[in-house]
């Protein structure tokens, strides 16, 4: 059992020592490596069972030289950063020889990203003094592979507390923000592939750096396509099943259909979709988009801790961060 603890100074010795701590982040929580320490990447594959050619996000200072990890820095990255960073966006970058592939899946990219958190920002100063070079966690979410990513140290706890050590650490730092994971966009000299919708919006990217259409995609990378397990078509399950709407009328029509009790459904809808709920319970009752990322993962997960069979949720508009919320739905609903 890992000690849960708001210390940042424990944390960073933890990770110093070759230890792993599960840090908080403004998407969801981390289960964070040195990535120095092959032992301590090796152990956050093992204690999250996720296979070992599913690459880690590497999470660096927001003032970091990318040079110290990357072999170039294409224009539309240093755009990126300047814009984003700290902030929920990844880049994948050509790595160089400090980045072991045991962090990439063997390929010759990594993934960066600068956490827009207190406490995560506070450990990788004081892992970077305690080491005397610059600081890079790697850091999957701090869940199972394939099950709902963690918005709290409690779930984090909840999920892997008895695969962790009492050398483990796990940084409170209260709710995520944001709630849903970040954005990944390969990075090219002229423009960046989107590889997942997150945190960051496509209207946001739009604004500063072109968007390659997916068909614009280089045959070379068609043959070496990055791999985003976040992209899997069946990820983010709790163990009821989720069923996707589109409208509150379909929803209604479910409740209320005599095929299933609807006491044993959970909703998911924005507040402004008037559903006749029946006996269901709702989970979360989001007032916009930014709430309905915030709530998503907890509510999926209290639907099973109610032991709720089913949960209903009614997809959110496909507009900024709501593209992410339905990308995230669609997958815990496969
Ligand atoms: O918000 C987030 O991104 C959170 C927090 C903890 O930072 N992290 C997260 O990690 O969502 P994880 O492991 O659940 O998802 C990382 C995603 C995976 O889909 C992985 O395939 C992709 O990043 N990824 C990592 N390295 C990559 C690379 N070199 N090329 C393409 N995708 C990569
Ligand atoms: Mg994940």
């Amino acid at each position: 059992m890992a000690e849960v603890t708001t210390s940042a100074a424990s944390a960073a010795t933890a990770l110093a020592t070759g230890h792993v701590a599960a840090l908080p982040t403004e998407t969801v929580y981390g289960l964070g490596a040195n990535i120095e320490y092959p032992e301590a990447i090796a152990r956050v594959f093992d204690i999250k069972e996720r296979p070992s050619d599913h690459p880690l996000i590497v999470h660096v200072a927001p003032g970091a030289d990318l040079h110290h990890w990357v072999s170039q820095i294409p224009a539309t990255a240093a755009t990126l950063v300047e814009a984003f960073w700290p902030g929920p966006l990844t880049l994948v970058l050509t790595k160089n020889d400090r980045v072991p592939v045991s962090v990439t899946g063997g390929q010759n990219t990594v993934a960066l990203r600068s956490p827009n958190n207190p406490q995560f920002l506070a450990v990788l100063d004081q892992l970077s003094e305690l080491t005397g070079t610059p600081a890079a966690i790697a850091a999957p979410s701090a869940n199972l592979f394939g099950q709902v990513s963690p918005t709290t140290a409690e779930h984090v706890q909840q999920g892997l507390g008895s695969r962790l050590t009492s050398a483990d650490v796990i940084l409170d730092g209260g709710p995520c923000t944001i709630g849903i994971e970040s954005t990944i966009v390969l990075c090219r000299e002229q423009d960046v592939v989107l590889l997942r919708p997150g945190g960051v919006t496509k209207d946001e990217l739009a604004n500063i750096v072109t968007i390659a259409l997916s068909e614009d995609k280089p045959a070379s990378q068609a043959t070496d396509q990055p791999r985003v397990s976040g992209t899997l078509e069946s990820h983010y399950s709790p163990t009821a099943q989720v069923m996707v709407v589109e409208s509150a009328n379909e929803a209604t029509h479910l409740l209320t259909g005599q095929a299933i009790d609807s006491s044993s459904i959970g909703i998911i809808a924005l507040v402004s979709d008037e559903i006749e709920l029946g006996t269901a319970t709702e989970l979360a009752r989001p007032n916009d988009l930014n709430a309905y990322a915030a709530q998503l993962y907890a509510a999926l997960r209290k639907a099973d801790d109610l032991g709720l069979n089913t949960v209903v949720a009614v997809l959110p508009p496909n507009t900024g961060v709501g593209v992410a919320i339905r990308d995230r739905l669609q997958r815990a609903a496969n």
